[in-house]
């Protein structure tokens, strides 16, 4: 059994996946949260590892940046490898005043101009809610551990913002200033989801904001990812 993208066998890859985008942070979370994890594909460099947490079964699996690269790697796996279950673990970017550098952000759906439901299905959806049901057990785990989620509507942008030469203009294609931030893959996962009748959520820690300038120590990086890292692993024991 292989794809065209994924080479594990069947049995490697459990129902339950959290996705970076980063293949290296696939291989950070396996050797510091997974005991006896596996690597199950390393087919472009895009690492998979299956292994237990607390005795639960979990395949982390990157997704590679954008929504092509997620649409590919979210849609093998739920369709091909019976998994039921993606929560995308990532960075964002926020332009909105109430969001600081590290906060983390858990998507209640995304909103996108791209074309990918077009060309996949046909149709021209804006926006697509993540999973109610796997969105309540993460803030759970969250009020549980005492960290604070902000909970709401995210951009997922077919372009890195922050090469815009007119990161105004960009803004202004997202007037609702309800947005808690701006990543690149979640609408791609959560479509996919929704098309095959999967569950899918998307965690982001902020890396940079327009209101919140600080530079940050690698340690204060390190925690926030590792915050948001456990908070996914607690949730799906
Ligand atoms: N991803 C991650 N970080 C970011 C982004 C993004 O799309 N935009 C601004 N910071």
């Amino acid at each position: 059994m292989a794809t065209p993208h994924i080479e594990s066998k069947l049995e490697d890859i459990a129902p339950v996946v959290l996705m970076p985008g980063d293949p290296l942070r696939a291989k950070y979370i396996a050797e510091n949260y997974l005991e006896d994890a596996k690597l199950i594909n390393t087919v472009r460099n895009m690492f998979g590892y299956t292994g237990t947490y607390k005795g639960k079964r979990v395949t982390v699996f990157a997704s590679g940046m954008g929504i092509p690269s997620i649409g590919i790697y979210s849609y093998e796996l739920y369709k091909f490898y019976n998994v039921e279950q993606i929560i995308r673990i990532g960075t964002c970017g926020s332009f909105n005043e109430n969001i600081k550098i590290l906060d983390v952000i858990l998507s209640s759906g995304a909103y996108c101009k791209s074309y990918f439901d077009e060309l996949l299905d046909g149709v021209d959806i804006d926006f697509i809610q993540s999973s109610y049901e796997l969105n309540r057990k993460i803030i759970n785990k969250a009020k549980e551990r005492n960290i604070e989620l902000k909970y709401g509507k995210t951009i997922t942008s077919d372009v890195f913002d922050l090469y815009c030469d007119d990161k105004d203009k960009f803004r202004k294609n997202y007037p609702d200033k309800e947005f808690l931030g701006v990543e690149m893959e979640a609408f791609g996962l959560f479509y996919i989801a929704k098309k095959l009748e999967k569950e899918a959520s998307c965690l982001m820690t902020v890396v940079d904001s327009l209101y919140d300038k600080r530079n940050l120590t690698s340690e204060e990086r390190q925690t926030s990812l590792d915050n948001m890292i456990e908070m996914a692993l607690e949730s799906i024991i």
